[in-house]
């Protein structure tokens, strides 16, 4: 089912909300005003912190953080706080996946990519300052007054973002470039979840965390989580296909120039988008079965969303 043109615009003004709060937080975060025990914050380095992390992107991961929370009751500080640190490690992703070594990509949000802008080693560096950076803001009190809570959280994401999740699913990514044969469906599909399924899936177990969800409601918002974030990698494998680097914002057709194992290249663009349908649709129905009806109107759109960006 459609949404109305009034759930429509009431989703833009969340996407929006989110992406001013993430940019608002980020941008006291990295401040030139260092913390205690920080000895000093060099200036090349934070002005890249600022570079790869300020003024751009979806905010996507943010906005599933901020609409889990709030779908559970739970709004504030604590929560930007939540969804800017994962922000930080998404965009140190990127950083590093534009990186000669990786991607070798010169745009990225409609810019030159950090190494671009900077240098390699600033680059590699401003990575690092981000992903350490990240773990600072969640456990650091001023996320929440729950110890425990917070050590929940610091697990989660470093389970969603190391070996086994984001950086596990990048080592494959690049492995399949080389592979002697290419990748069955099911290893594709493995490899997108770590690589970018892992992170979008903490970002709705962070929110539902943070609301305290019940453990029914849980793993109906993991179920989600997973079936958008299978989806959504799906939806960027197309774009690189369907080559608007301008609307994209970076450099689209990359992924056949060199040889990237996605659902595109093993089944086509029409079989590919059919299976990023059923998983919004699979994402949708797992909200059902949260008992929170109708108000996970807006997750419902993201979902849907997801499947039909243009960047
Ligand atoms: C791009 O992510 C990288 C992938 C994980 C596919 P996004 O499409 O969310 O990038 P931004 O943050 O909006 O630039
Ligand atoms: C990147 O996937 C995933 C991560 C950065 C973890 P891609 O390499 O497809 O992302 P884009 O297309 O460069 O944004
Ligand atoms: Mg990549
Ligand atoms: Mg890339
Ligand atoms: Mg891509």
């Amino acid at each position: 089912m459609n949404a109305s043109p009034r759930a429509d615009e009431d989703f833009r003004h969340r996407l929006d909300f989110a992406a001013e709060a993430t940019e608002a937080t980020l941008a006291g975060l990295l401040a030139t005003q260092r913390l205690p025990d920080e000895i000093a914050r060099p200036s090349r380095l934070l002005e890249a912190m600022r570079y790869a992390s300020l003024g751009g992107g979806k905010r996507l991961r943010p906005f599933l953080v901020i609409e889990t929370a709030r779908l559970l009751g739970v709004e504030g500080t604590g929560v930007l706080r939540v969804a800017s640190a994962l922000e930080m490690i998404h965009c140190y992703s990127l950083v590093h996946d534009d990186l000669p070594a990786m991607d070798d990509d010169d745009l990225r949000r409609g810019r030159p990519t950090c190494h671009k802008a900077f240098d390699e080693a600033t680059a590699i560096l401003a990575g690092d300052g981000l992903l350490t950076y990240a773990f600072d803001v969640v456990a650091d009190a001023a996320t929440h007054e729950d110890p425990t809570l917070r050590a929940d959280l610091v697990l989660a994401l470093a389970r969603a973002s190391g070996l086994g999740g984001m950086v596990g699913g990048q080592a494959l990514d690049l492995a399949a470039e080389i592979a002697a044969r290419p990748l069955s469906q099911a290893e594709i599909l493995e490899m997108q979840a770590m690589k970018t399924g892992a992170l979008l899936r903490f970002a709705v177990d962070a929110g539902a965390m943070l609301g305290r969800a019940s453990p029914q409601q849980s793993s109906a918002l993991t179920a989600y989580g997973k079936a958008l974030g299978a989806a959504f990698q799906i939806a960027d494998d197309i774009l690189d296909a369907e080559g608007d680097t301008v609307a994209l914002g970076k450099r689209a057709g990359k992924d056949a120039a060199r040889g990237k194992a996605t659902l595109v290249s093993l089944l086509g663009l029409e079989a590919a988008r059919k299976r990023c349908d059923q998983l919004v649709e699979e994402a949708t129905q797992a909200l059902d079965k949260t008992g929170l009806k109708p108000a996970t109107q807006t997750l419902e759109q993201a979902a849907r969303f997801v499947a039909a960006r243009r960047n």
